[in-house]
């Protein structure tokens, strides 16, 4: 069917709901005050009402805000390396154009989760580190940024873990060397798909967040068994799912055209177990706010 532009069509959204819109366009996004008023609008938008949002929304939606940065999609593919250390860094757009929707994205149980799933990395870097032995290995599947490995070494200057890091987009890669250039002897960085990557070692933790979210369940248990076999024993593979407890989905959903998929303790368990991991040895961990979740495996 011929699709109609926005501007020519009958416009589903209702004055009200435009003339706010139109203002934090003006002003920037909104103001906390405001915050409520805006996700209830964003929440309750059906798909017919979707484009029209968009098109109101439109001068926001650029490189210059963080929500603008997953919509446009400059390496091709939501949740790059580059917003993902932004979210870290609590990175804000000082230009007043822009600073607001910066603040209130920041401010999203979905950003928290992010910062708290690296704190929570951090905690489990930090009991490998415990364990007996003179190195202990981590593979990271989908390694971004390496921020979350960057405040690790910078805390661990000693650390006798040596990291693998994979992720098929070279500049991801770039930019994970270039800001760990003083930790070089510690990361050997792999580009290639998760998919193909093959281990010629065992690891101690294989960890991976905000890429299996990405993943149909036939690929998510596939990478559980081809992964699996690489943990020393007593090791653990450790994968971050955000929950369908996650508040932030539909503001990600129609301010980035970001989709993920969402699963439950359950669906995580239940697909371990499809991988032939025993039940003893499957847990599921949360961070804080319940938004993202931690499949953990351990090996015999
Ligand atoms: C959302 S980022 C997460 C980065 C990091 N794990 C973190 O939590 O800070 C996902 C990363 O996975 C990478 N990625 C996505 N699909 C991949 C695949 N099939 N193989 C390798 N890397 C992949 C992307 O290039 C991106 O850098």
């Amino acid at each position: 069917m011929k699709s109609v532009h926005p501007t020519l069509a009958l416009n589903p959204l209702s004055i009200e709901d435009r003339e706010f819109i139109r203002k934090l366009v003006m002003k920037g996004g909104p103001d906390p005050s405001e915050y409520q008023e805006f996700t209830v609008i964003v929440n309750n938008l059906d798909d017919r009402e979707l484009e029209y949002f968009r098109e109101a929304i439109k001068d926001s939606l650029n490189e210059n805000t963080l929500i603008g940065h997953g919509f446009v999609k400059p390496y091709g593919y939501p949740g790059d390396f580059t917003i993902i250390h932004n979210i870290y860094k609590l990175h804000v757009n000082p230009n007043v154009r822009y600073s607001n929707w910066d603040s209130f994205f920041q401010d999203q149980a979905g950003a928290h989760a992010v910062r708290n799933r690296k704190d929570y990395f951090l905690r489990r870097c930090a009991e490998v580190e415990e364990q007996e032995g003179d190195m202990k290995r981590v593979l990271i599947l989908g390694s971004g940024p390496a921020t979350d490995v960057n405040e690790y070494l910078k805390m661990n200057p000693g650390s006798k873990i040596r990291f693998d890091l994979v992720d098929f987009d070279q500049n991801a890669i770039d930019f994970a060397r270039k800001q760990n250039k003083d930790f070089s002897g510690s990361i050997e960085y792999f580009k290639i798909n998760v998919l193909r990557f093959k281990p010629y070692q065992w690891y101690d933790l294989i960890w991976s967040a905000g890429l299996f979210d990405y993943f149909k369940d036939k690929h998510f248990v596939y990478m559980i068994s081809k992964y699996y076999k690489y943990l020393v024993s007593g090791g653990e593979f450790i994968i971050g799912n955000f929950s369908h407890s996650n508040p932030t989905r539909r503001l990600m959903e129609v301010l980035s055209d970001w989709y993920l998929v969402h699963r439950s303790k359950y669906d995580l368990v239940r697909m371990a177990l499809e991988a032939e991991a025993t039940e003893e040895l499957v847990e599921v961990d949360m961070e804080e706010l319940g938004v993202n979740l931690f499949l953990r495996i351990k090996a015999a």
